[in-house]
């Protein structure tokens, strides 16, 4: 790939205060055209926060984020919409509609869009339905499906619209070592036959080394590493270190206390 290529996805410098606690203290990241980058850090810093700033859904106090080299921070509601288009996200909460059927919650993004209806609204909602396992929960309301199905219907309802880009929060947690493959192979599917951008969000070490292209590593709202899955397994960064490594004792990491103000 050409080294000038403009980025699929590009934050430059982003700041995001709320309240009185600062938790993007300026992340600069970009993700090339058809890369997986899976973003790690510990809880509660800034991850999730930094995907809503890439929806366009939260704007930063300083900064940009890009997409295309089209700015959707300060982009009128309009462009917003027209670039959210071209994104699947998949959020941490799930963010099912409770009185829709798996069904209807896969087909919202497809009717709210107006992309398609009838038979070919049912053959692309049927077959994410498939692909995540979910045809016999199809019927169902999100009250009585499992955790697990819950977050496959969310994955499901990102791919429906077959978006250029997909933003995933922690799409394996909850999910059995089955259905997390089912995951990481799809992943790994969709960049090969479709050249999709992804970013994934997760805390499963297993699945990032498996899908990720680069790693970034967010700590106290900063990228403090970025590099490949050799890059971080030699990295002398103590603190992506322990975090790698599940250690519970450590110098660094669980010193939240220690918060700059
Ligand atoms: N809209 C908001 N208003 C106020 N504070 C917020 C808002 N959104 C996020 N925060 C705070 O920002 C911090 C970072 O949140 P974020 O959800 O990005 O963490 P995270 O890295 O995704 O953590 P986790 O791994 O637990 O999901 C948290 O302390 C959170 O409470
Ligand atoms: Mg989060």
């Amino acid at each position: 790939m050409s080294e000038n290529q403009v980025p699929a996805i590009e934050l430059k410098n982003v700041h995001k205060t709320f309240g009185h606690r600062k938790i993007l203290r300026g992340v600069n990241f970009s993700v090339r055209k058809g890369e997986t980058m899976v973003l790690l850090g510990p809880s509660g810093t800034g991850k999730s926060v930094s995907l809503k700033h890439i929806t366009g859904l939260v704007v930063p106090d300083i900064g940009d984020c890009l997409i295309n080299g089209q700015s959707i921070s300060h982009s009128k509601e309009k462009i917003k919409k027209q670039l959210r288009g071209r994104m699947g996200v998949m959020f941490q909460s799930g963010a099912l509609i409770n009185w829709l059927t798996v069904y209807e919650n896969v087909a919202l993004p497809l009717r709210e869009h107006k992309l398609a209806k009838g038979k070919e609204l049912d053959r692309i909602v049927t077959e994410k339905l498939g692909w995540l396992d979910l045809l016999p929960a199809k019927d169902n309301f999100p009250a009585d499906i499992s955790g697990g199905m819950k977050k496959r219907a969310g994955i499901a309802r990102a791919l429906t619209t077959n978006p250029e880009i997909l933003l995933y929060d922690e799409p394996t947690s909850g999910l059995d070592p089955v259905m997390s493959n089912v995951f990481n192979e799809l992943i790994l599917r969709l960049k090969k036959e479709l050249g999709v951008t992804s970013i994934v969000v997760t805390h499963d070490m297993e699945s990032a080394y498996m899908i990720a292209d680069r790693i970034s590593f967010i700590y106290e709202g900063e990228i403090i590493f970025c590099g490949t899955v050799t890059d971080i397994k030699n990295t002398s960064n103590q603190v992506v270190q322990q975090f790698i490594n599940g250690r519970t004792h450590g110098p660094m990491i669980l010193d939240h206390s220690k918060k700059k103000k």
